[in-house]
């Protein structure tokens, strides 16, 4: 026990019993405290400041006091502004390290309580260890201020994660054709059976999928989208189901959670259910009949609480018919079948979708939005759209970055031979490919000429599309594989298309 050089008893003054011993530390403590720190006062258990240090005489100024006399005898609530030695008093607890902040400065302190021998408490101890710590203990502090900034903005970024990307009320429109498809959205949210979400490419149905989502009594958990066409088949397996620990060496060695796991408790978004391959098809029923998943290469089940929304634009009965998709998938799936109306369904909300769009863009692009003249919106609802609203949204986009006006006509939209204009030939012209071949005079080899005419009609179907691939594999009918074949040989035609 370190006592100061004054406080070292001579050996003989050693008393011989513990508690006198104990006493005698006691007294050496409190007066190496008292020394050692900025300052120290005792209150007594009415709340009155009974004694003060050397040290602390130096805060009275900045606390507003001219010497001892005026300070001492006060109750300590009056005299140091936010001190916290009543809670001492009241729980009999120590506080052995905290910040008090008030008029004269930070100081980093310490506060004990004084019990007598029964106990019972009799006053506090309140230290001042450092003043200035906000200088002393900088580091500390600045590490302390950055972690808890860090803490803000990961609460903020999780919170705005978590905010629903699109509410029903994002599905723009309100012909009767949008208020249905609607109405049916807000109903199956309350449930918690399978939905599947049919329509065309475009119409909005992974929007759809978040806005039921959002609306469902699990919104504040997960939503976990897959896109089937995207994941190659040998790893779609995996990405539902997971892999267990050790199954495989390499990556994956630790194990994975599957995308049924991930979404526990909330909602699995299973876009392009049509081109699940068959194998899978079986293994995925179980798991929506049993709501029970088995990690690749594990020989335990998982239980999950997972809502199925599925989406195609696919002719699901069709598949069936053709025996290319599961009959007893496609009944499990097609317990809420909900439509998606196409565009020229729906033309009368072109306008506001128009309206909406344009507000999208120009938030996006930084410009500011551009009118639609009457004859604009006309012309608009004229056009096919066999891409649907992202073909629509696309045009936008395309025609409000190529004209200099602030309003947007019907001539905005036809003029000029490039862009947006194919778009609208392409969109009227039932044989797309005709112009190619017409205007092909010289004689060339054939072999050439083919592939001219084949990319020629993948840029056309891309733009058609708005540049997604499955759709575009879908108008021009031939495998997405075979479509990925030819982007990899004529890597420019995205980049002509998306121009
Ligand atoms: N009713 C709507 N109101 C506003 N925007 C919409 C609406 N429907 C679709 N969109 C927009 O159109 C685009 C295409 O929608 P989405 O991706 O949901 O279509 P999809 O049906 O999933 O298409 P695909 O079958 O090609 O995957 C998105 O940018 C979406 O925000
Ligand atoms: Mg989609």
């Amino acid at each position: 026990m370190p006592l100061s050089k004054s406080q070292t008893p001579e050996h003989h003054d050693i008393p011989q019993d513990v508690d006198g011993l104990l006493r005698l530390a006691a007294q050496s403590m409190f007066d190496v405290l008292a020394r050692s720190t900025e300052g120290m006062m005792v209150v007594d258990r009415h709340h009155r400041v009974v004694w003060i240090s050397e040290g602390y005489k130096r805060f009275l100024p900045a606390l507003g006091f001219a010497d001892e006399h005026e300070f001492v005898g006060k109750r300590v609530e009056d005299v140091v502004p936010n001190t916290q030695m009543l809670q001492v008093l009241e729980t009999g607890k120590p506080v052995l390290v905290d910040l008090l902040t008030n008029k004269a400065g930070t100081f980093l302190v310490s506060r004990l309580p004084l019990r007598n021998d029964a106990g019972e408490v009799i006053g506090a101890l309140g230290l001042v260890l450092l003043d200035h710590p906000e200088t002393t203990m900088q580091p500390l502090i600045t590490k302390f201020a950055r972690l808890q900034q860090e803490l803000e903005d990961t609460r903020r970024q999780l919170a705005a994660q978590r905010r629903p990307k699109y509410t029903i009320a994002s599905f723009i429109g309100a012909s009767p054709a949008a208020l249905e498809v609607k109405r049916q959205a807000r109903r199956v949210a309350q449930t918690d059976s399978t939905v599947l979400l049919l329509g065309e490419t475009g119409t909005g149905k992974e929007l759809m999928a978040h806005a039921i989502h959002a609306a469902s009594r699990r919104a504040h958990r997960p939503l976990v989208g897959v896109n089937i066409a995207a994941v190659p088949e040998t790893l779609l397996e995996a990405e539902f189901f997971g892999v267990a620990p050790g199954a495989y060496t390499g990556a994956d060695r630790k194990g994975r959670d599957g995308k049924f796991k991930l979404a526990d408790g909330g909602t699995l978004f299973l876009d392009e259910i049509g081109d699940m391959p068959l194998a899978l098809q079986s293994k995925l029923l179980r798991v929506l009949q049993e709501q029970e998943v088995e990690p690749l290469g594990s020989n335990t089940v998982l239980r999950v609480d997972v809502r199925v929304i599925a989406a195609t634009s696919r002719d699901l009965a069709a598949m069936v018919a053709a025996g290319t998709f599961r009959a007893d998938l496609y009944y499990r799936l097609n317990v809420l079948p909900i439509r998606v109306p196409a565009l020229r369904e729906r033309l009368d909300d072109i306008e506001a979708l128009a309206e909406a769009l344009g507000e999208d863009i120009a938030r996006r692009s930084g410009m500011p939005q551009k009118l639609l003249s009457p004859d604009a919106i006309e012309w608009l609802m004229q056009q096919p759209w066999p891409g649907n609203i992202r073909e629509l949204r696309n045009t936008l986009e395309q025609v409000s970055l190529m004209s200099d006006d602030m309003q947007l006509t019907a001539a905005s939209f036809q003029g000029g031979s490039a862009g947006p204009a194919t778009v609208a030939v392409v969109a009227r012209a039932p044989q797309p490919v005709a112009p190619v071949v017409a205007t092909a005079q010289a004689v060339a080899p054939l072999p050439e000429l083919i592939e001219a005419l084949e990319r020629d009609a993948i840029a056309r179907a891309l733009q058609a599309t708005g540049g997604n691939r499955m759709a575009a594999a879908r108008l021009l009918q031939i495998s997405r594989a075979s479509l990925y074949e030819r982007l990899a040989r004529w890597p420019e035609i995205e980049r002509t298309s998306e121009a």
